[in-house]
């Protein structure tokens, strides 16, 4: 449920200067340009952060388009090896042209997670709406197949199928299924989504049980309070947690540069003093660093997209001491 406030700051929002959306949006979006990227991860990195790289964009309208993405990403693995930084990529699968022509999206995508595998770099496939669910659960088993294993999707909370999804990519892959789970940015319709908060976290958890259940890597992507205080008991329960190597009996290899079995991971500019409590007690906590010079129409899709966004913003913005960066 969306209530009037969050729409109200949409309202409001889409019709500021795009000056004042870019002060507003500063603190979630590193910059436009890599350098920009790169000099906020290194000020992270100084607290003990690790990152995931997204360069903004997505759902192209012509191939060519693609070529932007991949020959960016690639400019970022470069950067992220030479200045020793722990950080991977996420991409968008629609940026690569999967919804215009699928098997060309896939070469796309292919080309970029064997360059990511010489650099023995993870390549985090971001989920968006459900028009493209199936074929970036798809793409990952593909390319596992074909043994790139450093290739994970993400799961949302929200979508009824995802217990469901979790079983068929734990047939597939077994424990070297590697997660990112959240609970959905994307509204989504009633019969294929839970729709109120209850039920979305409730979902979310459930997602996150039967991940660690089934020795998968698991990246809880949430600022909320019950998400992650579920994923600690779960953690507690798993005999896991900083620094002890992945007890369960059924955990996959070693993967990837990554943390025992598990990390939390948080938006650049979202709830700090809880990232850095995380990060305090010794959990892996990764940040997901947005750059790129589409930062005004990206932002603006989401707020329309998710007007409850544009009600944390708010309250951020107007109550600075409910959400520090
Ligand atoms: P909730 O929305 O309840 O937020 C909890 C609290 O966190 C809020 O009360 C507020 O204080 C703060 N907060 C949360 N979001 C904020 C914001 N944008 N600005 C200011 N404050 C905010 N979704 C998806 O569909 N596909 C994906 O691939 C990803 N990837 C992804 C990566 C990472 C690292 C994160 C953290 C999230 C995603 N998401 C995503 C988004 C996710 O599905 C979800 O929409 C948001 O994380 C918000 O849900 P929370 O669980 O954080 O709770």
């Amino acid at each position: 449920m969306v209530g009037w406030f969050s729409k109200l700051v949409v309202a409001t929002t889409v019709r500021m200067p795009k000056w004042f959306v870019r002060w507003v949006s500063r603190r979630y979006v590193a910059g436009e340009t890599l350098n920009e990227a790169m000099a906020v991860m290194k000020r992270l990195s100084s607290e003990g952060a690790c990152f995931t790289i997204d360069v903004l964009g997505e759902e192209i309208s012509s191939m060519e388009e693609a070529n932007f993405f991949l020959e960016e990403y690639i400019r970022v693995m470069r950067a992220i090896r030479e200045e020793n930084l722990d950080a991977n990529i996420s991409i968008k699968p629609t940026a690569f042209g999967l919804l215009i022509d699928q098997k060309k999206g896939m070469e796309n995508i292919r080309h970029l997670v064997e360059m990511a595998a010489k650099e023995d770099m993870f390549v985090r496939l971001d989920m968006e709406d459900h028009r493209v669910t199936t074929a970036t659960i798809d793409a990952v088993l593909a390319l596992h197949k074909e043994g790139l294993t450093n290739v994970g999707t993400v799961l949302q909370g929200r979508l009824f199928r995802t217990l469901a999804d979790i079983d068929s990519l734990e047939e597939s892959l077994g424990p070297g299924a590697d997660y990112r789970i959240c609970k959905g940015i994307y509204l989504e319709p009633e019969d294929i989504s839970f729709t109120n908060y209850t039920d979305i976290v409730d979902a979310t958890n459930a997602a996150i049980d039967r991940m660690f259940a089934a020795g998968s890597y698991v990246g809880v992507a949430s600022h909320d309070q019950p998400v992650i205080d579920h994923t600690l008991s779960a953690l507690k329960a798993h005999g896991m947690g900083p620094g002890i190597e992945d007890p369960r009996p059924n955990a996959g290899p070693n993967r990837h540069q990554k943390g025992p079995g598990y990390e939390f991971q948080m938006l650049l500019g979202v709830r700090g003093p809880l990232r850095r409590r995380l990060l305090k007690e010794g959990h892996r906590t990764r940040v997901y660093i947005p750059y790129g010079e589409k930062w005004y129409e990206y932002s603006i899709r989401r707020l329309k997209e998710n007007p409850t966004i544009g009600s944390h913003v708010a309250k951020a913005f107007l109550m600075p001491w409910t959400n520090r960066p």
